[in-house]
């Protein structure tokens, strides 16, 4: 459907064009002074120059001739040339109808549907998952579902850690620990075991301990570095022994992110690009592109006009070990070739900012991506505490993401049953289900790449700016229509009137803001507008709420109206909280 500004905009320009003038000038924005009118245009004031005429008088013109748009209640020229505007409520009121009647609720799918390959979630196979990579999959999982609403075709990709350091750390103290299982026997070509030497829990443990040793002893890391060259060289038991973490690990990942309402469409990690490895190193050695530094294998990345210096990209270690950026470059082949994406988008930590913009442009220079696939990143800031550091646990510690979502989940359980008798059990489901929104609205409100503060108080709050808030709304409004529902209503579309007074005209003022709010939200990878979009249309909804008896109304032809609003309302705000990964309840 056609954006209502854009709507407008056609009709303002038509009376530019009648009196005269370039139809360009009559592009109408909404209005920055609510209290005057709703929509403004200013292309008076940029005519003066080119018809050399009062920007007042060319107002007053463009006004005259738009009396008698239907589209429009009132339009007036005012000083010093400004056009102001109030949409008539038929016209909007008409708008709602297509709206309702739009299986995409006016949102137009892309023209030419896009392949965009997503790497987010980015958990660390062995590595508990803590609350850094909580962001990208929160963040990740929104930037999937808006750009499949507007049409294209989304591929997620967790892109585990699984083929670094922490796996011969792993391997490394296992051996220690264990050093008579066959793995490390190198003599041994029979069978190995099917059951792993170590379960999740114990696995769980092995991980830091080994961590925390190779940060002490030299030695000890050095065996690690060397585990891991031998496992990525492909050495037979370590291989078995990493089949074996990874048995372990994925499931339990999976739990974890499905908890998130997180879900991946591949679950491949680093290592998934080694086939490509050699290939893609002999390529840039022959075409000349990678040259041996200090030992290293480096292609130079830097260009005239960097501000500041970007160090050449290593390809391989002096010791031939493979990189971060290596398994990030071979993963780029792959893609290429399984899925000729038009866009690879990547989501992780803002610091890893230089990691990318070396990759990117390796890429590009040595032509492992085609001139018009895009490669973007989208950097995060960091969740910090209330004390502005990052966030931590009340030890000091680092906060595990499943502790973080039980202790929201139990901040949200003693709210909900604070005030009135629940069953225990639908609390605790409700609890889960509106704890989700808190973490994760609480997240995406914040422009991505902006620092924001974790704070529990404010999150699980049932007003303002918060996820629980937008739930109420909708619960609330779910409530309205149960009940007209058992009153023996039933709940249609297509008879939407003009609103009844100022709250209603302000709701549906919100409501056709949806299509360009998913479209900018989609276009600036900004889950936040929708965040602010919600939240207004949360507000109207609510104040025409409270001026409004609706169930009371005795006009059927109104009563059915506002039904219908409410429920395209929460259309609206379920599919928008949807785009953002969390759900409503039915009762809170
Ligand atoms: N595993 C990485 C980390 O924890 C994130 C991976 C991001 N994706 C990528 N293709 N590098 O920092």
């Amino acid at each position: 459907m056609e954006k209502i500004l854009d709507l407008i905009s056609a009709e303002v320009m038509g009376a530019f064009e009648a009196c005269g003038y370039d139809v360009a000038y009559g592009k109408t924005g909404i209005s920055n002074r609510p209290d005057l009118c709703e929509y403004q245009c200013n292309g008076a004031m940029a005519a003066k120059k080119a018809y050399q005429k009062a920007p007042i008088v060319i107002a007053q013109e463009v006004a005259a001739k738009l009396q008698d748009s239907e589209a429009f209640e009132e339009v007036s020229a005012v000083n010093p040339g400004f056009i102001n505007i109030r949409v008539s409520g038929d016209f909007l009121a008409d708008y709602l109808l297509k709206m309702q009647s739009d299986k995409n609720l006016s949102v137009e799918k892309a023209k030419e549907p896009k392949t965009i390959v997503l790497d987010y979630g980015g958990a660390n196979v062995a590595k508990p998952l803590h609350v850094g990579h909580l962001r990208s999959a929160i963040i990740g999982e929104s930037v999937k579902r808006i750009a499949r609403f507007v049409g294209h075709k989304v591929i997620g990709d967790v892109h585990l850690g699984d083929w670094g350091l922490q796996m011969g750390l792993i391997i490394t103290e296992v051996r220690q620990r264990q050093p008579e299982l066959p793995y490390f026997d190198e003599n041994f070509t029979g069978e190995y075991p099917q059951e792993a030497p170590f379960t999740l829990s114990q696995l769980e443990e092995i991980y830091p301990t080994a961590s925390a040793k190779s940060k002490e002893d030299a030695a000890y890391r050095e065996a690690a570095l060397e585990a891991t060259y031998q496992l990525q060289q492909g050495k037979r038991g370590y291989q078995a022994l990493w089949n074996h973490i990874m048995q372990i690990s994925i499931p339990d990942l999976k739990r974890n992110y499905g908890r998130l309402n997180v879900d991946f469409d591949l679950w491949k990690g680093e290592s998934d690009a080694k086939p490509y490895i050699a290939d893609m190193v002999q390529r840039m050695r022959e075409e000349g592109y990678a040259y041996e530094d200090q030992g290293a294998l480096v292609v130079d990345v830097k260009e005239d006009s960097d501000a500041k210096e970007i160090p050449p990209c290593i390809i391989l270690k002096s010791d031939g070990a493979f990189l971060y950026a290596t398994t990030d470059l071979a993963t780029i082949v792959e893609r290429m070739e399984l899925y000729q994406p038009d866009e690879i988008l990547y989501l992780t930590d803002k610091r890893q900012e230089m990691h990318f913009t070396q990759v990117f442009r390796c890429a590009r220079k040595t032509g492992l991506v085609k001139d018009d696939t895009k490669l973007s990143f989208l950097g995060f800031g960091t969740m910090n505490g209330k004390d502005g550091k990052p966030f931590k646990t009340r030890e000091g510690g680092v906060m595990r993401l499943e502790t973080l979502i039980a202790d929201i989940n139990a901040e949200m359980y003693r709210k909900i049953t604070e005030n009135h008798e629940v069953d225990p059990q639908e609390a605790r489901e409700t609890a889960e289900i509106v704890g989700l929104s808190a973490i994760k609205y609480g997240d995406l409100s914040n422009q991505a790449s902006k620092d924001y503060v974790f704070d529990m108080d404010k999150f699980t709050s049932f007003e303002g700016n918060t996820g629980p808030y937008i739930l109420y709304t909708i619960v609330r409004i779910k409530s309205i229509l149960n009940k007209y529902r058992e009153n023996g209503g039933s709940v249609q579309k297509g008879h939407i009137l003009a609103p009844a007074n100022e709250s209603e005209k302000s709701l549906m003022m919100e409501l056709v803001k949806f299509n360009s709010t998913i479209e900018q939200a989609f276009a600036e990878t900004a889950p936040h507008r929708i965040c602010a979009f919600i939240y207004d249309l949360a507000n109207a909804f609510n104040r025409f709420y409270h001026e409004t008896r609706i169930l009371g109304e005795e006009n059927a032809a109104q009563q059915t109206s506002w039904i219908e609003l409410l429920d395209l309302t929460r259309e609206v705000l379920e599919t928008s909280i949807d785009l953002l990964g969390f759900e409503a309840p039915e009762r809170m």
